[in-house]
C-alpha cells in the first residue's frame, strides 16, 4: 500500500487549481442512465471513486468513450444489466445513486445494500422510503435492494425527509425526473452538488425547480435526452488547500473554484485571522506569517459549516492560539483523526460529539494511519507544519477524493512524496 512521506517545510506559498467535485461527479455519472442518448461530461476529477463509478456503469452496458481533456461520453442506450454488485458497492457506497435512475428508466433495479463505513452507520432507509412513496416495490434480500416499479413507471409523490440527506435527495431527484406526474421533495438537502445535478438534468430535458432550497418540485417527463455538462469545482478540495495555508501561516491562491459555495468555511478562516480575497474563479488566503487563532465550529447541512471540512479544521486548531470546540452533528463516528493528531503532539480531548482542541506551539512528525477520506486530509495538512518526518499510511483513502494531492502541495512548496508500499 502506498504511503506519503511529508516533512514540515514552513509556510505554503503559491497557486493551485481546484479539480471537478467528486460529490457532484458521482450522482451526475449515475444520471447518465436516465438519458436516451450520449451524455458528455467535462472537468471530471481523476479519482478512484470516479474509476469505480465508470466500472459500475460499464458493467451495466453503458458505452463509455474517453474524450480529450478528461471529458467522457456515456451512452446508456444499450443498458443490459440493472444490477450493482457487492464487490463494487463495498468499494464505494455512493453506488447507491444508481438505484433511482435504474428504477425510473428501466422499472427495476438490483443494488447491493451499502454497509456502514468508518464515519458512521449511514443507513439508506430514507432513499428506500422515498422510492416506495413513488410506488416502488422494494425488498432487501441477501444483502441486495430488489426494486421494481409496477407498470414500469414510478409515480409522482410528496416526500418529506426526516433527516436532511444529500444522496437521498439526489436519488429521489433523479427518479422523479422520469416519473408520471409531479414530485415534491421537502426538507431536501441544499448542497451545491445537488444544484449541479439538477442543472445537468435540466439540460437533459427535466423539469425541476427549487433546487438549492429545501423544497424541490419535479414534473416528470416521458424521456430525457443527451447533453454536455461541466462538473462544478470541488469546494472541499478548495477548502482543504486554504486550511493548509492557514495552519502553515502561508499564502495560497486556489484557481478554477468558486467563493459563493464556501461562505461558511471562508468566514471561519477569517475568524482564524486569515486575510481572504476572492475573484470570479479564485480564492486567496494570506496569513501574512501569523499563527491562526482557534475557532469554534459546528457542522450542519449546507449552507452551514460542512462536515467534510471538520477534520481539516481540527488540524488547524491543533496548532492555533487558544482552544477551539469542534462539534460534529452529521456523523456519529467522525473523529478518527483525533488520536492520530495526538500522536503528532496535538492536545485534543473528545467529549461526545465534540473535540476540544487546545492549540500547541508545534507538532512533531510521526507514523500515522489514515482511516477515511477527510481524516487523511487532516493528517496530510498537519504534517505540513510538523517538525520532522510524518509517514501517512493507508493513503488509498485520500486518493478517493483528492486528485494528485502531492503534486499540488509540491506546487505550494510542500515537502511531500509518495512511496510505494
Ligand atoms: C454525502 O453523503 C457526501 N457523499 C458525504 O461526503 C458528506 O459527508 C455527506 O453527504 C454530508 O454532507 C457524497 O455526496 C457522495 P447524508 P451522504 O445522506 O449522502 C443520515 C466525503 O467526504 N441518513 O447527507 O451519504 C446519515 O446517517 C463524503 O466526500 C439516514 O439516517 O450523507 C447521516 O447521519 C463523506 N438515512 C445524515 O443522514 C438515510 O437514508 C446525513 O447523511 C440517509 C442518511
Amino acid at each position: 500500500m502506498d504511503k506519503l512521506i511529508i516533512t514540515g517545510n514552513g509556510p505554503l506559498d503559491g497557486e493551485v487549481w481546484a479539480s471537478g467535485a467528486k460529490n457532484s461527479a458521482l450522482p451526475i455519472l449515475c444520471s447518465s442512465l436516465l438519458a436516451q442518448g450520449p451524455v458528455t461530461l467535462g472537468n471530471l476529477p481523476h479519482l478512484q471513486d470516479i474509476t469505480t463509478s465508470l466500472e459500475l456503469l460499464g458493467r451495466m452496458g453503458v458505452d463509455l468513450v474517453m474524450g480529450d481533456k478528461m471529458a467522457i461520453q456515456l451512452d446508456a442506450s444499450h443498458v443490459t444489466e440493472c444490477h450493482a454488485p457487492y464487490d463494487l458497492v463495498k468499494k464505494m457506497r455512493a453506488s447507491i445513486l444508481v438505484l433511482g435512475p435504474l428504477l425510473a428508466r428501466f422499472g427495476k433495479a438490483d443494488v447491493s445494500l451499502p454497509g456502514g463505513c468508518a464515519i458512521g452507520s449511514r443507513p439508506v432507509d430514507l432513499h428506500i422510503r422515498g422510492l416506495q412513496a413513488m410506488g416502488a416495490d422494494i425488498s432487501v434480500e441477501n444483502g441486495y435492494i430488489r426494486a421494481t416499479a409496477p407498470g414500469g413507471r414510478l409515480k409522482g409523490a410528496t416526500v418529506f425527509f426526516d433527516v436532511v440527506t444529500v444522496t437521498g435527495t439526489e436519488n429521489l431527484l433523479m427518479a422523479a425526473a422520469l416519473a408520471e406526474g409531479t414530485t415534491v421533495l421537502e426538507n431536501a438537502a441544499k448542497e451545491p452538488e445537488i444544484v449541479d445535478l439538477a442543472e445537468c438534468l435540466i439540460k437533459m430535458g427535466a423539469r425541476i425547480r427549487g433546487h438549492g432550497t429545501d423544497t424541490i418540485t419535479i414534473e416528470g417527463v416521458e424521456r430525457l435526452h443527451g447533453c454536455y455538462h461541466d462538473i462544478m469545482p470541488d469546494r472541499i478540495e478548495t477548502g482543504t488547500f486554504l486550511v493548509a495555508a492557514a495552519l502553515t501561516r502561508g499564502r495560497v491562491r486556489v484557481r478554477r473554484t468558486r467563493a459563493d459555495i464556501l461562505e461558511a468555511v471562508l468566514a471561519k478562516l477569517e475568524e482564524a485571522g486569515g486575510h481572504v480575497t476572492t475573484g470570479d474563479d479564485w480564492i486567496e488566503l494570506d496569513m501574512k506569517g501569523h499563527r491562526p487563532k482557534a475557532v469554534n465550529v459546528r457542522t450542519a447541512p449546507y449552507p452551514a459549516f460542512p462536515t467534510d471540512m471538520q477534520a481539516q479544521f481540527v488540524a488547524m486548531n491543533a496548532v492555533a492560539e487558544g482552544t477551539g470546540r469542534v462539534v460534529e452533528t452529521i456523523f456519529e463516528n467522525r473523529f478518527m483523526h483525533v488520536q492520530e493528531l495526538n500522536r503528532m503532539g496535538a492536545n485534543i480531548a473528545l467529549e461526545g460529539n465534540t473535540a476540544v482542541v487546545t492549540g500547541v506551539e508545534k507538532l512533531s512528525g510521526a507514523p500515522v494511519m489514515a482511516t477515511d477520506l477527510r481524516a487523511s486530509a487532516s493528517l496530510v495538512v498537519a504534517a505540513m507544519i510538523a517538525e520532522g518526518e510524518t509517514l501517512v499510511d493507508r493513503i488509498y483513502h485520500i486518493d478517493r477524493g483528492y486528485e494528485c494531492i502531492e503534486e499540488k502541495l509540491q506546487l505550494l512548496g510542500g515537502k511531500i512524496r509518495r512511496v510505494p508500499g
